[in-house]
C-alpha cells in the first residue's frame, strides 16, 4: 500500500480513480476487482496499513468529518461501505449519515471543479425493508423497523437529495463467505432445532430462538463485491439494486442442508415431509420465492434485477456459496 502525501505525484488526466470509504473486507474485495479492471483505487479508513500494496491508503475517520481530506482530482466514483462499529443509532448516525454528508460535500466540490459528477455508490442494507413481509423488490417502499434501519433509510434519502452526484444504492442482505460462518457455526454448535442435539440443548436452556420457517435472504461476499464494482464501472447504473442471491429460503432448510453436508443430524427433522427430499423442497423456492405451498413466512427479497444487471451470480444460492466453507470444516476434521 502507498500512502497519499502532499508530494504524491498527480495522476494522469485519463486515469479513473475510485475512492473506497470504509475499505474493510467488502471494500477491499471491491477495490481488487476495480484494480483488475485497470482503475486506480484509494482506500479510506482509520487504519489504512492493512490495505493491499496496490491501493493508495488514506487515513480517514468519518466521525471527524471536518478532518476528512478532499477527493483526489481524478476521482470518478466513491464507494461508501464503512461499518458503524456498534449496533446503535447514534453510531449509525455518526458514521453513515454524517459521514456520507461529508463525502457528498467533497464530491459536490469536485464535480463543481471538473464539471463531471462523481458517481456515489452507497452500500446500504435490506434492513431498510426490515418491517416488510411478502415479496420485496426495488419498487417496494422503505419500511425499516429498527432504529439503525431508520438511520440507513435516512442516509439513502440524504444521498438521493443530492443531484450534483450520480447516486446509486446497493442494499445488501446478510453477507456470508470466507470468515463469515455464523449459520455454519450454529449448526456445528449443535444448539439448534428440535432434533436430537437441539432437544438436549433445549433442556439445558441453551437453544437460540429460531423459527425454521422464517424466510432468510443472503448474498455471498464475492457477488456483493462484483455488484458494487459493476455499479462503479457500468455506463448506465440503476439507482437502486437489492443485493441478494436467487433463493430466499426458510432458514431451517439452510441448517438442515448444512447438517447433511457435515454428516450431522438435521436440526429440524420435521421440516421435510416423510415422502419428500430436501432438494425437492428447495426447488419450490425457485418456482415461488414466497414458498406459498409451505408454512414459510417473512420477507423474500427478489434478486432478479441484480442477476440481470450482472448477467449471472457466482453463487446463485447458499448451496454453492457454502461449499468451500463446508470443505474447510471437513478438511480440518
Ligand atoms: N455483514 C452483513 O451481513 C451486511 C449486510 C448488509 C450490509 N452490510 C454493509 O456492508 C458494508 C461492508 O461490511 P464489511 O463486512 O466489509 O465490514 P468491515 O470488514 O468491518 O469493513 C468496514 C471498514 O470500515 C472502517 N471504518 C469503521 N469505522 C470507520 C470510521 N469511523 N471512519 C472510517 N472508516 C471506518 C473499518 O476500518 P478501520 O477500523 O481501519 O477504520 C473497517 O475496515 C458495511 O457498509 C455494512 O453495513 C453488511
Amino acid at each position: 500500500m502507498t500512502e497519499r502525501t502532499a508530494s504524491s505525484p498527480s495522476p494522469g488526466p485519463d486515469s479513473e480513480r475510485t475512492v473506497i470509504v470504509g475499505a474493510g473486507d467488502l471494500g477491499t474485495r471491491i477495490g481488487r476487482r476495480l484494480r483488475n479492471a485497470g482503475r486506480a483505487v484509494d482506500g479510506w479508513k482509520r487504519d489504512p496499513t492493512t490495505l493491499p500494496e496496490d491501493f493508495t491508503g488514506v487515513s480517514a475517520d468519518l466521525t471527524h468529518p471536518a478532518q476528512l481530506p478532499e477527493l483526489p482530482e481524478d476521482t470518478t466514483a466513491v464507494v461508501f461501505c464503512p461499518t458503524a462499529g456498534g449496533r446503535n443509532a447514534a453510531r449509525y448516525r455518526a458514521v453513515y449519515r454524517d459521514g456520507l454528508r461529508a463525502l457528498l460535500e467533497r464530491a459536490d466540490r469536485l464535480g463543481g471543479r471538473t464539471g463531471r459528477p462523481v458517481r456515489l455508490v452507497l452500500i446500504s442494507s435490506t434492513a431498510v425493508h426490515g418491517g416488510e413481509s411478502g415479496l420485496v423488490d426495488e419498487s417496494t417502499a422503505l419500511h425499516p423497523h429498527t432504529a439503525t434501519g431508520e438511520v440507513l433509510a435516512e442516509t439513502e434519502q440524504l444521498l438521493r437529495s443530492d443531484d450534483a452526484v450520480e447516486a446509486t444504492v446497493l442494499r445488501l442482505s446478510g453477507i456470508y463467505g470466507p470468515g463469515r460462518r455464523r449459520l455454519l457455526d450454529q449448526v456445528l454448535g449443535g444448539r439448534l432445532g428440535t432434533g436430537a442435539q437441539g432437544a438436549g440443548a433445549q433442556q439445558r436452556g441453551a437453544t437460540p430462538d429460531v423459527d425454521p420457517w422464517r424466510i432468510s435472504n443472503r448474498i455471498h461476499v464475492e457477488d456483493a463485491a462484483a455488484a458494487a464494482a459493476a455499479m462503479v464501472t457500468a455506463q448506465h447504473c440503476p439507482s437502486v439494486l437489492l443485493g441478494v442471491d436467487e433463493l430466499p429460503v426458510p432458514v431451517g432448510m439452510v441448517h438442515d442442508w448444512l447438517a447433511d453436508q457435515l454428516g450431522l443430524p438435521r436440526p429440524w427433522p420435521q421440516l421435510v415431509p416423510a415422502d419428500g427430499s430436501l432438494e425437492e423442497l428447495l426447488a419450490v423456492g425457485r418456482e415461488d420465492l414466497l414458498w406459498r405451498s409451505t408454512r414459510a413466512h417473512g420477507k423474500a427479497v427478489d434478486g432478479t434485477r441484480l442477476r440481470r444487471f450482472l448477467g449471472h451470480l457466482e453463487h446463485r444460492d447458499f448451496r454453492s456459496g457454502y461449499a468451500d466453507l463446508v470443505a474447510e470444516v471437513a478438511e480440518a476434521g
